[in-house]
Parts: structure tokens; sequence; C-alpha cells
């Protein structure tokens, strides 16, 4: 057993260093809304937002993990939540084009600074695409979300861009506009979700491919519990979501609460501010 493991029941959890991008919310802002959980009315603190990424991403280094950080642009106030810049699997990079036109100029932003470091295998979308926040990879497939952000033609773009499979989830509930807000990654075969952010269909697909997937509460999902990061052993989430840390501290992994409220009211937490660059 190394200082990277723990077990629990039959199953030793093992942590992997990971390679992220993150962006300092150094213009963070709610100056429009374009999902429930923002309102522009009440003001923000720009300098408490700041300190609680900060926190996030020298959690990630204290645990091993490797932090790029991306310029933030002034007027583009969502630039925070690096996962929805870009996917980034085997080192190739499909490029995000969103859906709302207060954020469109983010795509290009990121695909330049992939550019940039010297990725050379970069693909701009035909189909609107919001990155990480609805492709979310377990183990060598891809789940993909549909029904706010991302169009579904953009899934069959993506499984032809990075040969692998794709699997579509329809997403039903405003609250749960992206995928990474429902459906948490938590090992190469393991997800946590939340039942009633799917249509009746998703549901039973989900059921098919994750018998035993954790499965959070209402009260979980609300505070934005399911926006987590696990780099196998370590479950990085809302402080706010204990019962899903207890869940998964029942099968080994090592939950950290990390709080980032000030993020939320632009409808963001923890995996929203974290891209992994993979490969
Ligand atoms: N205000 C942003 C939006 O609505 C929040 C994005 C959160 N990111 C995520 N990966 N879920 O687009």
């Amino acid at each position: 057993m190394t200082a990277n493991q723990s077990t629990a029941g039959n199953r030793t959890r093992t942590a992997t260093p990971r390679r992220l991008l993150m962006c300092p919310p150094r213009h963070f802002d709610v100056t429009y809304s374009i999902n429930p959980w923002m309102n522009p009315v009440k003001p923000v603190d720009g300098g408490l937002a700041l300190r609680q990424w900060e926190g996030l991403r020298d959690l990630y280094r204290e645990l091993g993990h490797t932090v790029l950080e991306i310029e933030p642009v002034p007027g583009l106030p969502d630039m925070v939540f690096a996962a929805n810049g870009a996917t980034v699997v085997d080192g190739k990079v499909f490029g995000a084009r969103f859906r709302h036109v207060e954020r469109t100029a983010e795509g290009p932003l990121y695909l330049e600074w992939f550019r940039r470091q010297g990725f050379d295998e970069l693909y701009w979308p035909e189909h609107i695409n919001e990155g990480e926040g609805d492709y979310l990879t377990v183990g060598r497939r891809l789940l993909a979300g549909t029904g706010f952000r991302t169009d579904q033609r953009s899934h069959f773009e993506a499984q032809e861009f990075f040969g692998l499979p794709v699997t579509g989830l329809r997403l039903v509930n405003p609250s749960y506009y992206h995928l990474d807000t429902a459906l948490a990654v938590l090992s190469d075969d393991e997800v946590a979700y939340y039942p009633k952010a799917f249509t009746e269909g998703s549901q039973a697909v989900l059921r098919a491919m994750f018998p035993d997937a954790v499965l959070a509460t209402d009260e979980d999902a609300a505070v934005f519990g399911l926006n987590m990061f696990s780099d196998g052993r370590h479950v990085l989430l809302p402080k706010a979501a204990t019962g899903l840390a207890g869940q998964l501290a029942e099968r080994g992994f090592e939950p950290v609460g990390v709080d980032l409220t000030e993020l939320l009211r632009a409808g963001g937490s923890v995996k929203c501010c974290t891209l992994e660059l993979r490969g």
C-alpha cells in the first residue's frame, strides 16, 4: 500500500496524477442569465470568488496534480468554467462551440491556448457543444449530454473525431443544464448521477451501463454535489453535499469538501472549473 492508495470493502482506490487546465476568475461576475442559478441583480463578491477558486487550485496541487492556467479575458465572466473550453482525450482537442452568444468568444480562445501549448490535433467543430460540460470520459468511452446546450449531432461528430464510443444522454431539468451538473465520473467504470435530471430512456441506459452507480438525493443534487472531480481516490466536491460524501466514503473514496459558493452563483462548481488534459 502506498501513500496514494486506500482500501474499503474489497476495492483499493489509487489516485493517478492528472494534468488540469483552470482559468482564474479575475473577471468573474454575473451580468447575464443563461441558466436558472444566475441572477444578475445580486452583486457578486469577486474577491471571494477568486479566493475560493485559489483554494481549489492549491488543493489540486497539494494532491499532486499539475494545474495549468489560461489567462482570463475581460468581458467573459464565465471563462472561469474551463471545463466548457474543450474536450481532450488521447491528446486530441475537440473544440467547444457555445450555445449562447455571451460565451461564443471563449471557444476560439481556448482552442488557441491549446495551439500555443503545442497540441497538434485540434478540431473546430461543426455542431454546438460545450466541452467537458457535456462530454465526460469513463474509461475508453464518452458519455454525452444534450437537451440544453450540446446539440445531439455533436455526439456523432465527437465519436468520429476521437474514435471512441459516445453514448448520448438527454437532460430534462434546466437546473442541471450540463451533463457535469447531473453526473460525475468516479473511476474508469464507476459514476454517480441524479436520475431525475434525465429522461426515462436515458435513466434506463444509465442503469444498464452502471448498475452499481452512486445515486444522488434531491438535496445533494441541489447543492451541485455532482459537480465533482475524482482522481481515482480523492473526490473533490461541494462541501454542502454531505450525503454524497458519505456514500463515496463507503465505497473507499476519500471525499474532500470544497467551498465554491460564490462561483455557484453562476451555476458552476468544482468540475466546471476543471478541464482535464488527457494523454
Ligand atoms: N454560467 C455558466 C453557463 O451557464 C456556467 C457553466 C458551468 N460549467 C459547467 N461545466 N457546468 O454556461
